[in-house]
């Protein structure tokens, strides 16, 4: 199989804030993120695997800045790597400032989803190949993170997660 760049899997999904997806405070409600989030990453995902894609993990998810109703809000979604079955995809949320235009980062999460087939059984997936600094950045940490989420899930012993003890041992 061919690997692909990131780019081939770039989802960029713009939408605003309605009062109906707020908190009490008029900001964003995050389950409403974390959906759109979802949507975005998963079709990142079924563009670099051509295939049916699940949701198998939310790794990471920082709300940094709060998103008032009526913002412009920008969802961007990349595969960051792909291993045999399973893509990290990496998502980085933008809000836009209603006078000037000007983007600023909100928010940014890690999912990981796994290809599967008409059964539902996992499905090898293309290579991905990193073009810029910071696709190969993004790519370099993705081994410990898919290591931590399956301590985390009870799916592999800490002693095996290699990539990640070296992180913690300074190698
Ligand atoms: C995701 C799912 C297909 C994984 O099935 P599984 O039996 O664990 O399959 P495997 O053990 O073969 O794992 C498949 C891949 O997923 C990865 N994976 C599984 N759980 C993971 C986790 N918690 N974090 C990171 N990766 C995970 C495995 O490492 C493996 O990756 P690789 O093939 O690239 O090395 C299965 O659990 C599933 O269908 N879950 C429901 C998905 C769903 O409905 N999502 C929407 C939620 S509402």
């Amino acid at each position: 199989m061919e690997s692909k760049s990131p780019s081939a899997s770039r989802t960029t999904m713009t939408d605003m804030v309605l009062p109906s997806e707020t908190n009490p405070l008029n900001n964003l409600f995050g389950g409403e993120l974390l959906a759109r989030m979802d949507r975005a990453a998963s079709i990142a995902a079924r563009r670099h695997s051509r295939r049916i894609t699940v949701t198998a993990s939310v790794n990471h998810v920082a709300f940094n800045r709060a998103v008032p109703v009526g913002s412009v809000v920008t969802v961007e979604a990349a595969v960051s790597r792909a291993f045999k079955t399973s893509m990290e995809v990496y998502i980085d949320v933008w809000m836009e400032d209603r006078f000037s235009g000007e983007r600023t980062k909100a928010n940014e999460a890690i999912y990981t989803f796994v290809a599967v087939d008409e059964t539902g059984k996992p499905t090898e997936v293309p290579q991905l190949s990193p073009e810029t600094d910071l696709e190969k950045e993004r790519f370099a940490g993705a081994l410990r993170r898919k290591q931590l989420s399956l301590v985390l899930a009870g799916k592999m012993k800490p002693d095996e997660a290699t990539e990640l003890k070296a992180l913690f041992m300074g190698s």
